[in-house]
């Protein structure tokens, strides 16, 4: 019996839960599995009203979890910075979610914005450190507000921490067993404490990994060949501000944020699975926005909690419908509502 803590969030993240929780049901009756949900109300609204976040409690509470479910974070009346700080960054920071997981896949050509690119060409995995680097928040002002004031912003990278980030990335190639080809994307000619770091550690754990063949891409050009040559990539393993820009990237060659999702995982924890697009508020409520990031973050879920089945059936699903139904995979245009498209993944199910 699983026990999901369900956090639908902010904007649209409600829409697209549902039919995630939809997909979920319909899965766990075929492949028989029983598991139980709770509904959490962190996010924007919660916080207007109660001027609170996420409290130690709540996290307390969360780690009693198989796994966590979420739509989206992040309200137009809330200052950004806070909701993204108090709920989204504690969860994946007190949770210790130190990968965050994001494929890349391309189901069907017509959803490419690269010219003559095939799903063949497009099929690799981001393994974003999650829990450090710039996203650390340590820094300071100094003579803040004058005209000489300095703003620094540190990255933080321990040697533990990039040790273990870099192994589940050399392990998750390995056991995805595909081109066998990991990549190290970083900035080692600029960024020379940093990436030093990460360079010698990734290359000392490679020797324990003789087959699996190993590259490295500084971050501007990984852009560059994402566009140029994505079928060069097998799975790409890097820090958190850099993952969190290629994956935008990723998700805009994949067809866009209404496919994309990830997991923030803690493998020995509880890990949350969450589409990568964010609330989109002004879809809110009118039934356009397009749930399949959602229901793939529930496929990413599965898989995580061991129902390969499941998870396998609910991606070929995604796929079944993708290439023979939709018009598109934007918001507002896909020719099926939101809620049309969760009952034709079920139906395929
Ligand atoms: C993401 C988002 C978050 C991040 C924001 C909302 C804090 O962009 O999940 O990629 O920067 O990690
Ligand atoms: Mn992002």
């Amino acid at each position: 019996m699983y026990k999901i803590a369900v956090i639908p969030g902010d904007g649209t993240g409600p829409e697209v839960v549902r039919e995630g929780l939809k997909v979920l049901e319909a899965a766990g009756k075929k492949f028989n599995f029983k598991y139980e949900t709770k509904i959490f109300d962190f996010g924007g609204e919660r916080y207007l009203k109660t001027g609170k976040t996420l409290e130690e409690k709540d996290i307390e509470e969360l780690r009693k979890y198989s796994a966590i479910f979420l739509g989206a974070i992040g309200h137009p009346q809330v200052k950004p910075g806070i909701l993204e700080t108090g709920v989204l960054l504690k969860l994946r920071f007190s949770l210790d979610q130190y990968i965050n997981l994001r494929p890349v896949k391309l189901y069907n050509s017509l959803y490419c914005p690269l010219k003559d690119k095939k799903p063949e060409d497009i099929d690799f995995v981001v393994v974003r450190e999650n829990s450090e680097g710039l996203y650390k928040g340590m820094g300071e002002f100094k003579d803040k507000g004058t005209k000489d004031e300095v703003a620094i912003q540190i990255s933080y990278n321990t040697r533990k921490g990039v040790e273990r980030c870099i192994r589940y990335a050399f392990e998750y190639t390995r056991k995805r067993d595909k081109r066998k080809k990991l990549t190290l994307c970083g900035k080692t000619n600029v960024l020379t404490y940093a990436w030093d770091l990460w360079e010698r550690t990734f290359y000392e754990v490679a020797k324990e990994y003789p087959d699996i063949t190993t590259d490295y891409a500084h971050v501007d050009a990984t852009t560059m060949w994402f566009v140029k040559n994505p079928e060069w990539f097998d799975v790409i393993v890097t820090d958190n501000m850099f993952g969190d820009i290629i994956t935008d990237l990723g998700a805009m060659i994949q067809g866009g944020m209404g496919i994309a999702a990830g997991g923030n995982i803690n493998p020995q924890g509880v890990s949350m699975f969450e589409p990568i697009g964010g609330s989109a508020p002004k879809y809110t409520g009118q039934n356009v926005i397009n749930p399949l990031a959602a229901i793939c973050a529930a496929g990413m879920m599965l898989e995580a909690l061991g129902e390969l089945k499941a998870a396998k059936a609910i991606e070929d699903a995604v796929i079944r419908i993708v290439n023979t139904k939709l018009k598109s995979l934007a918001a507002g245009k896909m020719g099926y509502s939101t809620s049309e498209i969760g009952d034709l993944i079920v139906k395929s199910l």
